[in-house]
């Protein structure tokens, strides 16, 4: 695993597990799998509602905990101070864990400040480590970081080869918040596995085109995180560490942006 270090010092792997849709026996099993495989970050959130499944699933694994990267997401109705407060103790027991290690605010919400205030005193009590948000775009990232103190840690977007906002990457890179894309495979919205250039670059490195669509983003600086329920996928989806793509191929496949949403959250 290859890791990025965040700005407040904390060390985050640059891949990881989604686990979106995962829920009861599945979810616990996947991360039993996941982890197992070489997987070190895990991706939850209280929108989910797998919390207490992921504990689960890293508990029955074996796995110690400071191996760990577990990252979890506070969404509306919780908008207040006091309402992300308890969020956070809610995350916590929910996953069995004593801190965890990155949360973050699950979409740009009109209280965004008044909420990551509390994410700033979680912080400060050592029930999270590293705090950051999601969804932000460019401009509501620009007047977010003017105010917020602590400039957050990650932003975690959609970004895939259709979409891979690196005008956005850059923009935060400036101020010192990593990009971690979510779908990177679009979550099915595109037939990705059968791009004709991924498959060509894949030929070459004897990889998938899944592989090809990974590399591409952490070539280009962007962590990523992704999904599956299936060990033979969980096993091809990160063994992408033995193979770098060229400038050449990264331009070709910067080729199929089209810097627009797939999901319209943008
Ligand atoms: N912050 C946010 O607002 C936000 C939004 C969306 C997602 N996320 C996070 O990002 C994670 C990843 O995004 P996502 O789950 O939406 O979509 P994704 O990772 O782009 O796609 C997941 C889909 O691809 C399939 N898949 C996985 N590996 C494959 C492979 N090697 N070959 C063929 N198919 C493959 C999975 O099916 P199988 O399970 O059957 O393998 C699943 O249907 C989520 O799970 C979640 O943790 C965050």
């Amino acid at each position: 695993m290859e890791y990025v270090t965040l700005n407040d010092g904390f060390r985050m792997p640059v891949f990881g597990l989604g686990t979106w849709d995962l829920r009861g026996p599945a979810c616990i099993e996947a991360i039993v799998q996941a982890v197992n495989t070489g997987y070190r970050l895990i991706d939850t959130a209280q929108l989910y509602r797998n919390e207490k499944e992921v504990g689960q699933g890293i508990r029955k694994s074996g796995i110690s905990r400071d191996e760990l990267f577990i990252t979890s997401k506070v969404i509306s109705p919780d908008k207040t101070y006091d309402a992300v407060i308890k969020a956070v103790d809610r995350s916590l027991e929910d996953l069995g864990l004593e801190y965890i290690d990155l949360y973050l605010l699950h979409e740009p919400y009109d209280t965004a400040q008044e909420m990551y205030a509390a994410l700033k005193k979680a912080q400060q009590e050592g029930k999270v480590r590293s705090i950051g948000i999601s969804n932000f775009h460019k401009e509501k990232y620009s007047g977010f970081v003017k105010e917020c103190g602590i400039v957050p840690a990650v932003n975690q977007v959609e970004s895939h080869v259709y979409f891979m906002q690196k005008d956005l990457q850059e923009q935060m890179h400036a101020h010192g918040t990593v990009m971690q894309g979510w779908a990177p495979f679009t979550e099915g919205r595109r037939k990705i596995f059968d791009e004709p250039l991924m498959k060509r670059i894949g030929e070459k490195y004897h990889k998938t085109s899944a592989q090809i669509a990974l590399r591409s983003l952490l070539d280009n600086g962007i962590c990523t995180i992704a999904k599956s329920s299936k060990p033979e996928r969980l096993r091809e989806n990160i063994d992408i560490f033995d193979f770098r793509l060229t400038e050449e191929e990264l331009k070709e496949i910067a080729e199929l942006d089209e810097h627009r949403s797939l999901f319209g959250w943008y």
